[in-house]
């Protein structure tokens, strides 16, 4: 019953969006979206178990089995909602007349302007770079879910799904410098900007790299990877909410098609993670993790706010960071880092790694006893009272973390305090952002917030 009122409020959206603004339409598409993923993935997952699409829920007693790569239905339904969108976001823009014959020197559109502008095809092409990024993107993470492609191996193919978007970037947009804060300015001669090139593109393609596998990395407690995707979704449509409220015309372009690329984004993950949280009917899979990591890189760079966007994913950069000594194999990395359930009480400890059979290099140890000490990790000795040999050590996750320094809880109270910390971490980002702004660059995109 509620589903049929989503998807009645929908149909009004998009039909609305006609004589409004295209972003209702991808509003109505993202509950369309919703509405179908929801229909769509409890009956898709017998199919996915038979074909061995399936994962073992590590946190539950006995581990049961449940389907895994769920992800690959809710990207399909986003890329086909985007299709779909298309005709309806570009309404406004068909020409209807043209003044005949073949010419296309005067174009009078839906809305009734004539101004001898014709169709937006530099629109097209963005909202179409963005489509086939993500497509690319998809087939990746379903190539990793089918054969889990070891590291090296899959690092770095999310950039080969960027070049589309990073070739738009250089036709239709090709800013490549930067704003240099007042304080670092007496370093590049008083300059106020200073010019990338094509650093500019290697750092793009770098975001293109980190936002997928980010997500990827904080992961292993139901609903968290959908959860943490959704918050960085709503965060991101309340920095496009700002500036379309406060922010100049200028921007106002580029935080729609932001909103129009995120909203049907939200409305799929939103009906995973129904199906995907607490206790977890399916797993969403390498799948879902890149290509909602990947929209998040389409939004920044086709947005031109890359670096904005990288500040609402602070949470992920710090788990990333902290995850270095594991990840570059300093310290031993086990094939899961996610926490340690304990069957007896139904709680998640912080898992560990052993660092007897397999110790950290050398130089690392005295940084160890240094988080230890700061209490960032949990160390254990093999003789508690000489403290020379450490035993193993907690690894090194904010999942884990979390755990340290608020003790055993239950899965979905874990998940939410790390989702509540990623949205509180997020907000104060953006605001931080905005207000210091003018301190740092003399100037800020939005006025108003900047005035006081
Ligand atoms: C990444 C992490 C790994 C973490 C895993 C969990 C790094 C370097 N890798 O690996 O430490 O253990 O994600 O997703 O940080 N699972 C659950 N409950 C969940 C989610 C997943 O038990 O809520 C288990 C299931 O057995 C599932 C498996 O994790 O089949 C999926 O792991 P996979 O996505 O293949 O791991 P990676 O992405 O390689
Ligand atoms: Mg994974």
């Amino acid at each position: 019953m509620i589903n049929k009122i989503v998807l009645l409020v929908a149909l009004i959206l998009v039909y609305v969006s006609r004589n409004s603004s295209a972003v209702w339409a991808s509003v109505g598409f993202g509950l369309i979206g919703y509405v179908f993923s929801d229909w769509l993935i409890p009956r898709v997952g017998d199919s996915f178990i038979k074909i061995g699409l399936f994962g073992k829920d590590l946190s539950k007693p006995g581990k049961p089995i449940i389907p895994e790569t769920i992800g690959a239905v809710t990207a399909t339904v986003y890329i086909f909602t985007m299709l779909f969108c298309i005709p309806f976001i570009f309404y406004k823009d068909m020409v209807v007349t043209t003044s005949g014959g073949g010419h296309r020197d005067i174009s009078i559109t839906e809305n009734g302007t004539s101004n001898g502008s014709f169709f937006p095809h530099n629109k097209l092409s963005e909202f179409l770079s963005a489509v086939l990024c993500l497509q690319t993107t998809t087939m990746i993470g379903i190539a990793d879910d089918l054969f889990d492609l070891r590291w090296r191996h899959k690092v770095f193919l999310p950039a080969i799904a960027a070049i589309p978007l990073l070739i738009v970037y250089y036709v239709d947009f090709g800013v490549t410098y930067v704003l240099v804060p007042n304080f670092l300015q007496k370093w590049v001669n008083g300059r106020t900007t200073v010019n990338l090139g094509s650093l500019y593109y290697v750092y793009m393609a770098a975001m293109s790299i980190f936002c997928p596998h980010s997500i990827n990395i904080l992961a292993g407690v139901n609903g968290l990877e959908v959860g943490e995707s959704i918050v960085l979704g709503i965060l991101a449509v309340f920095n496009d909410a700002l500036y379309l409220l406060f922010g100049p015309e200028v921007s106002h372009e580029s935080h729609k098609l932001s909103i129009i690329i995120i909203a049907p984004f939200i409305g799929v993950s939103y009906a995973l993670w129904k199906w995907n949280r607490w206790p977890a009917k399916v797993f969403v899979g390498d799948t879902y993790c890149y290509f909602a990591g990947m929209v998040f890189a389409v939004v920044g760079i086709l947005g031109h706010f890359s670096k904005t966007m990288l500040l609402i994913f602070v949470p992920q950069i710090i788990n990333f960071l902290y995850s270095c000594p594991q990840l570059f194999h300093i310290v031993f990395c086990p094939r899961h880092r996610l926490p340690r359930f304990n069957e007896k009480d139904g709680l998640l400890y912080p898992s560990t790694a052993d660092l007897v059979e397999n110790p950290p290099k050398k130089f690392f140890i005295p940084i160890l006893k240094l988080l230890g000490s700061l209490n960032l990790i949990r160390l254990e000795y093999v003789d508690n009272g000489k403290k020379d040999t450490i035993k193993s050590c907690t690894n090194m996750t904010l999942i884990n973390l979390t755990l340290v320094w608020f003790g055993p809880m239950r899965e979905d109270k874990l998940c939410n305090k790390i989702l509540m910390i990623n949205f509180i971490i997020g907000i104060i980002a953006i605001l931080t952002r905005h207000l210091i702004g003018t301190l740092l660059f003399g100037t800020d995109n939005l006025r108003p917030i900047t005035a006081f």
